[in-house]
């Protein structure tokens, strides 16, 4: 294998369910040490690619490889190199979460209580490892889940809506710990519909709607200026007036109370100029953002 292959490529990935194209020709790849987000409305096919990233099922058309070895063909020097989060995690309800691990463990060839009692602190689980999982809530059981993930180690992480049952808190320290884990060398990915939680914590993501993907780019190219201002002033249609009178400023509009607009050659420091020689002093000019919940609406076709 060459140490150099993608943590995850897909080529021309597709998967039908009878005439319904779930995924449809992806072409996606993720380097080693990725924190990559994977976004997409609910239907939008994400669940499906990671089923087959996993192998968990078959592609109907082109193919997916982790650390460059098909999935299917190479399951047993794929699958140990991988953690996995897909939707709810699969546990024994009448075991506790402790004994969960050491099933899990005993079918990766097994797994040393140290390296136990270490996946259960990681997931800040450790008081609660000999109850029964089925009395615990379910952001502990999606703990327990990403504790299962981790226990071997794995060098690629895919894990589909971690988030998901977690309460703020929880968001929190998933987010620093994928951080970590990150930080670590290890390839994450993770899917959402939740935009600001990919915002946040990934360098990269992609977006797939109705199985095609959208778009793939560094978050900060994503979130590039709007490269329109938003502007306080006491008398928003007398201001927006004067704007429109100028030639870099026919878009100018206002909304709920606010101008705003284009500013000349693009420079802040020009529309407040502009704006105090034509007596109107702002209360205040800020840059408008673009937020990926605008691009994602934006990209899609706002049908999420
Ligand atoms: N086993 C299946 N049989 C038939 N259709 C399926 C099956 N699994 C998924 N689909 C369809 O494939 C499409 C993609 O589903 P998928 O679960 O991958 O979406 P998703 O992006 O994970 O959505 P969500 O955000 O709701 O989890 C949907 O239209 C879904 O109905
Ligand atoms: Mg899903």
């Amino acid at each position: 294998m060459a140490s150099t292959a993608a943590a995850i490529r897909a080529i021309g990935l597709s998967k039908s369910y009878g005439k319904r194209l779930a995924v449809d020709k992806l072409d996606l790849q993720v380097d080693r040490g990725e924190l990559f987000g994977f976004l997409g409305p609910n239907g939008a096919g994400k669940t499906t690619t990671i089923r087959m990233a996993l192998g968990l099922i078959a592609p109907t058309g082109g193919s997916i490889e982790i650390l460059g070895l098909e999935v299917r063909s190479h399951r047993s020097q794929v699958l140990p190199r991988v953690g996995a989060l897909v939707e709810s995690p699969a546990l024994y309800g009448y075991l506790s979460g402790r004994d969960n691990l050491r099933a899990i463990g005993n079918l990766l060839g097994g797994a040393s209580e140290k390296r136990i009692d270490e996946v259960l602190d990681i997931v800040s689980l450790k008081g609660r490892d000999r109850d029964r999982v089925r009395t615990y809530s379910m952001g502990m059981k999606q703990r327990l889940g990403l504790a299962m993930a981790l226990l071997n180690d794995p060098d690629v992480l895919i894990l589909d809506e971690p988030a998901n049952g977690l309460d703020p808190a929880g968001i929190v320290e998933m987010r620093d710990l994928l951080r970590e884990l990150a930080g670590q060398g290890k390839t994450v990915f993770i899917s959402s519909h939740v935009l600001s939680e990919v915002q946040q914590i990934c360098t990269r993501v992609a977006i797939i709607n109705h199985g095609k993907l959208v778009r793939v780019a560094p978050v900060h190219d994503l979130l590039q200026s709007s490269g329109e201002y938003e502007v306080k002033v006491d008398a928003p249609a007398e201001v927006l007036a004067t704007l429109r009178l100028q030639p870099w400023a026919q878009q100018a509009r206002v909304e709920d109370g606010i101008v705003v607009t284009p500013a000349p050659d693009g420079r802040g420091r020009n529309l407040i100029k502009f704006l105090v020689d034509s007596g109107h002093v702002p209360d205040s000019v800020s840059e408008r953002q673009k937020d990926l919940e605008d691009i994602f609406l934006s990209l899609t076709g706002g049908d999420s």
